[in-house]
């Protein structure tokens, strides 16, 4: 019996190892690959069904079209102002006799961002669901784990909506309905109330309560809050972070600055926006040295070919954003910070898959602009009334380490910090 089984297994390994995924596998470069640990997950049932997810997806992303995305300029000025005013307490409160303070800006980047996300849940902001707020900020990273929390949040929403209901009937389908089709030259409108992604989402689920039910919300709130807090604030603060290393770029950054505001502490406008475009350079140029996933997966549904290789279907790869932004053959001396690469008149030759840190294709981030938009924002205004720089410039720039996203080895981001002189 025993010399039956075996016999049996040795058979179907035999069979096995002589099959095309084997061969094709086996043909890669680099060390043996371990197929059924790569594909644990899928075996697990972890992994994410495509047409559900489709489905959300072409609910969600009319939430994040460029017409909307204005309509968060004014508190996104205010929060990023409120924030620089925080730090120039910090400074006040404790600066040396230089006027200047060495600080982490990385917790305070995570809390300026979770604010900023915040604006999407306009609940967050009232007094009684503000304390989950606090609960968010000292458990950031349990948050995605957070199911009671997240079904609090779902419920008091449907039930401000239930109560709200003249504002918000039947906007959320008019809505979608509206700006499926809009280009980005069309005329900025704003519905009567804000809708959040979720007011979008809560629509939709008393419409298909099988597909959209509590648990499905609670998951698509979590994946909002993890893909947008953490990124958004690692990225700001490695932003500031190369500010400080390379003080000639700071000061080409504060020149475009001076010349759109001069000495006016006026907000940042959707106008200034579009004019703001070395500083759009160092942010896209911090994406690229430091992209906050460095690395994302994609599970192969069919065979691809790369250069000689086929990489078999069935199996998950991994794409390594890091590598592709630091390829010299796309961008040239690549560890270095050199903003002017994304110049308009630098970017025409570039492959559009080599620079991708909200990833590309149909799962990419469903709001980069939104981000960009908030950073430029946020960053404008912080370098409108903080200089930022290094207690020892000298040596090359800093090799990131994996904590989840990408940071500093040790996880901190020590800049001086002190205050511009001219604006109150
Ligand atoms: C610097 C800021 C950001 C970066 C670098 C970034 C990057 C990314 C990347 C690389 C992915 C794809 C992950 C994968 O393919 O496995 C992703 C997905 C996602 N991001 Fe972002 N993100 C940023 C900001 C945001 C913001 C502000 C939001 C929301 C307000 C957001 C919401 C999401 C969501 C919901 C997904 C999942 C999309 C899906 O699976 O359909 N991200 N992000």
């Amino acid at each position: 019996m025993t010399t039956a089984l075996a016999g049996l297994l040795g058979g179907y390994y035999w069979v096995w190892s002589r099959s095309r995924f084997v061969r094709l596998i086996d043909a890669l470069p680099g060390p043996n690959p371990l197929p059924l640990l790569g594909n644990i997950l899928d075996l697990l049932k972890f992994s994410p069904d495509g047409d559900p997810w489709k489905k959300r997806r072409r609910m969600l992303n009319p939430a994040f079209h460029f017409q909307n995305l204005n309509g968060f300029l004014d508190i996104f000025n205010d929060l990023s102002l409120d924030y620089a005013a925080k730090i120039e307490r910090i400074i006040l409160g404790t600066a040396s006799s230089t006027g200047c303070q060495e600080i982490d800006v990385h917790p305070i980047m995570s809390l300026l961002a979770l604010d900023l996300f915040a604006v999407y849940e306009p609940w967050l902001r009232l007094d009684w669901i503000y304390k989950l707020s606090s609960l968010y900020r000292q458990e950031l990273q349990l948050l995605s784990s957070n199911a009671v929390a997240m079904n609090k949040i779902i419920q008091s929403r449907r039930e401000f909506l239930k109560q709200n209901a003249d504002k918000y009937s039947s906007q959320s389908s008019e809505y979608l309905a509206n700006n499926n089709n809009v280009g980005e030259g069309d005329t900025l409108s704003r519905p009567k109330e804000r809708l959040t992604f979720l007011d979008l989402l809560l629509k939709a689920s008393e419409e298909n309560p099988d597909d959209l039910n509590d648990e499905v919300l609670s998951n698509e709130v979590c994946l909002f809050i993890a893909g947008s807090i953490d990124t958004a604030a690692v990225a700001m603060a490695w932003f500031l972070y190369l500010m400080a290393k390379c003080p000639e770029h700071q000061q080409l950054v504060m020149d475009e600055l001076n010349l759109i505001f001069g000495d006016s502490d006026r907000p940042v406008t959707a106008h200034d926006l579009t004019r703001l475009k070395y500083l759009e350079c160092c942010i896209k140029e911090t994406l690229r040295l430091y992209p906050p996933f460095p690395v994302i997966f994609r599970y192969l549904t069919e065979e691809v070919q790369i250069g000689d290789y086929i990489l078999p279907k069935d199996i998950t790869v991994l794409v390594n954003i890091y590598g592709t932004h630091r390829n010299a053959e796309f961008f040239p001396d690549p560890d270095s910070f050199k903003p002017e690469r994304f110049l308009p008149e630098n970017s025409v030759d570039r492959h559009p898959y080599v620079f991708i840190p909200f990833s590309a294709g149909v799962r990419n981030c469903i709001a980069p602009k939104y981000a960009m938009m908030e950073m430029k924002v946020a960053l404008a205004n912080l370098l409108r009334r903080l200089k930022f720089s290094l207690s020892d410039p000298s040596g090359p720039l800093q090799t990131p380490a994996i904590h989840f996203m990408l940071k500093p080895k040790d996880g901190k981001f020590n800049l001086i910090v002190s205050k511009r002189l001219g604006l109150s």
